[in-house]
């Protein structure tokens, strides 16, 4: 059976690979459940000491899979979406992401919670919550505004536009740009660097640098979350992903 994410673990890192490029790596519930279990063993288990998260050189990931969303209504905090977001917003281990191509909703968002992130020049970030009558998740509302500034945050979470490789660096979401071809590799580069280090000083200096506001993410995450589950059974989410999924475009006339 072809995984939808593939598990690679060598010399301290782990390795999470989307793979399910002909969905364009749109992630369903069996594959939040599969990051969740990653995440939450990973931060238990010795032999993880750093996180890579990658895709494919032409896609990241398009985000919730809308199809699964549709059938499969995310159900509370323990849902495996919820568990994912924890997991990686709480990780005590370094956690790298290399993007290219599209990284959409949840695949730009949980790169608010990695470390490292090494972008390909055709990396294509989006929040489209408000076009999908949704809301932002993963925390997105607190961390967006804090690291773009107030009026940027707005164009990328209430117009809901992409911005790309450049501006992803010149916010500080990417750490560095380099062509696709070479991203996964540069990650698990400098993943080898972490996984030399010692591991607890590198968890220590992660905890100071992330604790003050810990708090504050998975507070706003929850309240994200029960807005975003609410909407989703909303008639204006409704047509956004059955137009989606019918190839047309979306109808919010009295919405
Ligand atoms: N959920 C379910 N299926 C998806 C998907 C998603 N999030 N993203 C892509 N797919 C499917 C498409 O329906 C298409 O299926 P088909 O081959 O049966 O027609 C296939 O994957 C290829 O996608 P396509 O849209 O043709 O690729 P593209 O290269 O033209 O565009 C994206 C890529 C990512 C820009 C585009 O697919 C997209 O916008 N996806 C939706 C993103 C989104 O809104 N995510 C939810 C955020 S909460």
């Amino acid at each position: 059976m072809i995984q939808d994410i593939l598990q690679h673990q060598e010399g301290g890192v782990l390795t999470l690979t989307f793979n399910r490029v002909d969905r364009k790596n749109s992630i369903n519930v069996a594959m939040y459940e599969v990051l969740a279990n990653a995440f939450e063993q990973g931060a238990q288990d010795s032999a993880t000491r750093v996180v890579v998260l990658q895709g494919h050189e032409t896609v990241f990931s398009a985000g919730n899979d809308i199809d699964d969303f549709l059938r499969n209504k995310p159900a509370g905090k323990d849902s495996p979406v919820f568990r994912f977001l924890r997991g990686i917003a709480t990780f005590p281990k370094p956690v790298i992401a290399a993007v290219c191509g599209p990284a959409v909703g949840v695949g730009t968002t949980m790169l608010f919670h990695c470390d490292l992130v090494y972008a390909g020049d055709n990396a294509a970030f989006s929040m489209p919550f408000v076009n999908l009558g949704l809301c932002p998740e993963a925390a997105s509302s607190l961390l967006v505004p804090r690291m773009f500034g107030m009026h940027r945050a707005a164009e990328a979470l209430l117009l809901g536009e992409p911005f790309f490789a450049e501006a992803a660096l010149e916010v500080g979401l990417a750490n560095r740009v380099v062509a696709p071809a070479e991203c996964n590799a540069l990650a698990r580069a400098q993943a080898i660097k972490l996984a030399a280090k010692p591991l607890a000083s590198l968890m220590t200096t992660k905890q100071l640098m992330k604790g003050s506001q810990q708090e504050a993410v998975l507070r706003q995450m929850d309240e994200e979350g029960a807005h975003f589950g609410r909407m989703l059974g909303e008639p204006a989410a409704r047509e956004a992903m059955t137009a989606f999924m019918e190839k047309r475009k979306p109808d919010f006339k009295n919405l």
